[in-house]
Order: C-alpha cells, then sequence, then structure tokens
C-alpha cells in the first residue's frame, strides 16, 4: 500500500479565501487539529505577506510537536528569508517556493521570459536550500504550461535541492483524464521525477477538484494538496476530508491511504465553521449535515437491515457519535470536565469555568442537554479574547404594527452601560443600541443564525461578523462573534458583543505588532 503524504493548506490558501480570515488564536487552535488529525505537512500561512502572517507561521512552527510545518514564498530571496525566519523553529521545517510557468502568466503577471523563469526557479531553489534541506517547488498554472517547458524547469528544480515538485491547476481547469495524462507525459521527460515527491494542488472551478487528485495518485503523485471543508481561493481546493475518505474506500483501486485520523474529521471540520462562520452545504460529502442521514423509505428500511445496504463507510469512522443526552441542570463540574475529555477536549481550568457557566446557563433554559451542545460552548475565543463588554440585560419590544426598540444594558469592566435604539426589528435595534454603548459605528459584513439540535428548545447559533470603518483603500479588520442561546435575540446579542471585544483586541493587537516592527 502506498503512504499518500496529505499537504493541508486550510490555513493559507483557506485562510486566503472570503470570510475565511482567521486571527492568530484562532490559527493556533486550527494547527493543533490540524495535527491531531494527523496531516504529514500543514502550510501556516505566507510569512512575506504581512507581519501577521510572518508572526502566525512562526507560533504554528514553534508550536507544533511532530508533523512538518511550511511557509509559502515567491521565488524571490526577500520572501524566502521571511519564510525561514518563520518555519525554523519547527520540528520539520519547509519551504514552499513557486513561480508562475504558463505562457499567459509568465506574459503578463510576470513579465518574464520563460529562461528568465526557469533561471529564477533554479537559483531560489538552491538559495532556499542552504536554509532548509525540505524544499517544495511549485510551478503555479502547471496545468496550462507547456509540458516541455514544465519538463525542463522540473530537472533544474530536482538537481538544485526541490524534494517535492507541486504540479498545480491552480485554475480548476483541466479533468481527471486530461490531468492523468498530462501528469504521465511530464513524468515520462523528467524522469528524476521519480526520486522526489509529486503533489498535485487542484482548485475546484469545474467541481473536480477531488477527482482530479486521484487521478493524480493513479499517474504517481504522492502528495496531495488539500484543505478542510475545500475551502479556498474562488470556489476552493481540494477538499480533504472527500480526498481522504476516497483513498480510504476506495483502496482497491488506488491501492494507497493516508495516514489521517479519519476519527478527527468531523471535529475538525466543525472547528473551521466554528472558527470561521463558514459552514458547509447540508449535501456536501463526508461532512455535510446530511452525508449520513437515509431519508426515503426504501432506503431506512434497508439500512435497518443492513447497513451496508446504503452506506458505503461508517459515520463512526469520521468520528460521528450517536446523539447522546449527557449532563442536565443539577451536573457538575466535574460531570462536565468528564464529558469534554470524552469528546476529546482539552482544556484548562480557567477554560472549564467559562463552560461550565454557559453550561449552567443552557442546561437551566434547556430540557436536554445534548454532545452537539456541549461541544458548540467549547468555543474558545471567548475564554482567550479579553470580554471588555459583557451582556447585563435587555428588553424588546417589537411586533408587526410598530417599530422596534432595544433597550441594552451592558457592563465595562464593573461600569454598567444602558442605551436605546430603534431598528428595523429586534435584532437590529439591538445591534444599534451597542454601538451606541461602544460608541463606534461597525459595517455588519454578516450575520447567522441556525440551531444547535432539533426541537423546539434548541440552542441558538448566532454568528455575527463585523469590520471596523476605516479610511482610504486600508484593509478593515473583520471579526467574527459567535452567541449561543434558547433565545435567538440573546444569542445574536451575546454574539455582536463578542465580535465587538475581539475587533478591540485586534485592533489592540496589530498596535503592538506595528509598535514591535518600528522598534
Ligand atoms: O493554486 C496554486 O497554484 C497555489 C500555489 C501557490 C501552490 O496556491
Ligand atoms: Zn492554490
Amino acid at each position: 500500500m502506498k503512504h499518500i503524504k496529505i499537504f493541508d493548506t486550510t490555513l493559507r490558501d483557506g485562510e486566503q479565501s472570503p470570510g475565511c480570515s482567521m486571527n492568530l488564536r484562532e490559527k493556533i487552535e486550527m494547527a493543533k487539529q490540524l495535527e491531531k488529525l494527523n496531516v504529514d505537512i500543514m502550510e501556516a500561512g505566507f510569512a512575506a505577506s504581512s507581519p501577521g502572517d510572518f508572526n502566525s507561521v512562526k507560533t504554528i512552527a514553534e508550536t507544533m510537536k511532530s508533523c512538518t510545518v511550511a511557509s509559502l514564498a515567491r521565488a524571490m530571496q526577500g520572501d524566502i528569508d521571511k519564510a525561514y525566519e518563520a518555519v525554523k523553529g519547527a520540528v520539520s521545517p519547509r519551504i514552499h517556493t513557486f513561480i508562475a510557468t504558463s505562457p499567459i502568466h509568465m506574459e503578463y503577471k510576470l513579465q518574464m521570459s520563460p529562461d528568465a523563469v526557469m533561471d529564477s526557479a533554479e537559483a531560489m531553489v538552491k538559495y532556499a536550500k542552504k536554509y532548509v534541506s525540505d524544499i517544495e517547488f511549485s510551478a503555479e498554472d502547471s496545468t496550462r504550461s507547456e509540458i516541455d517547458f514544465l519538463a525542463k524547469i522540473f530537472d533544474r528544480v530536482i538537481k538544485a535541492g526541490a524534494t517535492t515538485i507541486n504540479i498545480p491547476d491552480t485554475v480548476g481547469y483541466t479533468t481527471p483524464d486530461e490531468y492523468y495524462d498530462f501528469l504521465m507525459a511530464i513524468r515520462d521527460k523528467c524522469p528524476a521525477l521519480d526520486n522526489v515527491d509529486i503533489s498535485v494542488h487542484c482548485h475546484n472551478d469545474l467541481g473536480l477538484s477531488v477527482a482530479n487528485s486521484l487521478a493524480a495518485v493513479r499517474a504517481g503523485a504522492t502528495q496531495l494538496e488539500c484543505t478542510v471543508n475545500g475551502i479556498g481561493e474562488r470556489a476552493g481546493n481540494a477538499s480533504l476530508e472527500e480526498i481522504v475518505m476516497a483513498l480510504k474506500t476506495r483502496k482497491d483501486i488506488y491501492q494507497a491511504d493516508s495516514r489521517i485520523v479519519t476519527t478527527e474529521i468531523m471535529r475538525t471540520s466543525k472547528l473551521l465553521t466554528r472558527i470561521t462562520g463558514v459552514g458547509v452545504q447540508p449535501n456536501k460529502a463526508i461532512v455535510g449535515e446530511n452525508a449520513f442521514a437515509h431519508e426515503a423509505g426504501i432506503h431506512q428500511d434497508g439500512v435497518l437491515k443492513n447497513k451496508e445496504t446504503y452506506e458505503i463507510m461508517t459515520p463512526e469512522s469520521i468520528g460521528i457519535t450517536e446523539k447522546s443526552l449527557v449532563l442536565g441542570k443539577h451536573s457538575g463540574k466535574s460531570a462536565l470536565r468528564a464529558r469534554i475529555k470524552e469528546l476529546g477536549y482539552d482544556i484548562n481550568d480557567e477554560e472549564l469555568e467559562v463552560a461550565f457557566a454557559k453550561f449552567k446557563d443552557i442546561a437551566d433554559k434547556k430540557k436536554q442537554v445534548y454532545d452537539s451542545d456541549i461541544e458548540a460552548i467549547l468555543t474558545k475565543e471567548t475564554v482567550k479574547v479579553p470580554r471588555i463588554y459583557t451582556l447585563d440585560r435587555f428588553v424588546i419590544n417589537s411586533g408587526n404594527t410598530i417599530t422596534a426598540t432595544a433597550v441594552v444594558s451592558i457592563f465595562k469592566g464593573d461600569k454598567k452601560i444602558e442605551k436605546v435604539a430603534r431598528g428595523d426589528g429586534p435584532i437590529n435595534a439591538s445591534f444599534n443600541a451597542i454601538e451606541k454603548i461602544v460608541n463606534r459605528k461597525f459595517h455588519l459584513e454578516d450575520y447567522k443564525l441556525s440551531s444547535v439540535t432539533e426541537g423546539t428548545d434548541a440552542l441558538g447559533d448566532a454568528t455575527v461578523a463585523i469590520s471596523e470603518e476605516v479610511e482610504g483603500d486600508q484593509k478593515p479588520i473583520i471579526t467574527r462573534g459567535r452567541g449561543l442561546s434558547p433565545d435567538v435575540v440573546q444569542a445574536s446579542i451575546i454574539a455582536y458583543i463578542n465580535a465587538v471585544n475581539k475587533l478591540l483586541y485586534e485592533e489592540e493587537q496589530n498596535r503592538i505588532l506595528n509598535g514591535e516592527q518600528q522598534d
């Protein structure tokens, strides 16, 4: 059985996509979960792209205990220097350098001749090799590049020290049959590829990224680049969970497997959703809400008689556990701690205190507390981000014949501040009241409300994304907050306050970081 290395780029290509940006703490939390999932390589970011990215790659590199940590770098000395500075503290550091090789990219984007691109690729791989032994080279837009040119450039960068050659479908243009033939043709023209890892990185513009990645395995690829939930530029990257489960389920075809701990898949997917607020569609393969739901009577009957009639893999294999009633309002802190541990989470005493307060609040209002409720309250953002503002109380006056009014009272430290505001509905009125209290204007980027479990007493799960008002073409900070409560207005208010706390915290962190950079 061939081992396929899983190169996760959730924190780089994934994080680049709209709505998926994460702050440092969120990236670290995600990175730790990716290590539990047992990815072979984690691309932690693009160190040269910003001081924030540099800092997160460096911190992740120093935190990971076993997996390889990579930073992306253009084929430029400055980028490679930054990438090395960021990953050098890793147990196993990798520099991933790239340059575009398609005629259209070379002519219009790079404005470089093919010879100059080839020279630059070779020189930069040599340069990076001074720093680390593990070098990945990517020929951006490979699938629209000329095979002879790719074969030559790969030959040169392999001689210069590249240990992994990535042949990406940057624009999601190829098809499985074409990609297979293309990769086989390159291997034929560049025998040196047999001595390195061949990697593929497929985008999903035509919905073929996973199929293309699997075709690449048949053509000899030994590393697949992918992201959790398939997030990434435009239509996203190949989805990690789909690739991994396809390899596992169809070993008979691929004669290959990954080292991913598949029972961590669902938890990883949910964590990403929780952090970014970007969910997956219900019918998404593997991790969608309906991926294991059998609705049709004939199907249900079959599954009851023998699961394999309609199930090609088990929900347990990706870490879905039976919905179980675990705790009630009389359960104590140690019972909650024990259950959290059983669910596979590691929390410290301070985090347990916060989780327990939330649990009590929910258990008081809700008859039944399920595992999914407990997992929902385990967001670490409320623990780590200083809670400058906290909700005291609110009163809403709303109806279909009046303008909604909200009275919101919030603590800032010991001080209670109360404001009244009107709005288009109770949620808008509450948000307006919070803005008055904080005395700032925010832009509402996104608002989502869903329920954690079923039933009329289900927990409402609100996510709010806000951004600061900025001048000119400055990039605004966008933060997300989450709130949970059986009362959806309360969940929304808590989410908004959490987003505000995070935004203030991020602004403060940026000020510190900029100050440090200037020193
Ligand atoms: O899509 C792409 O080609 C990339 C490269 C930088 C690997 O993300
Ligand atoms: Zn990409």
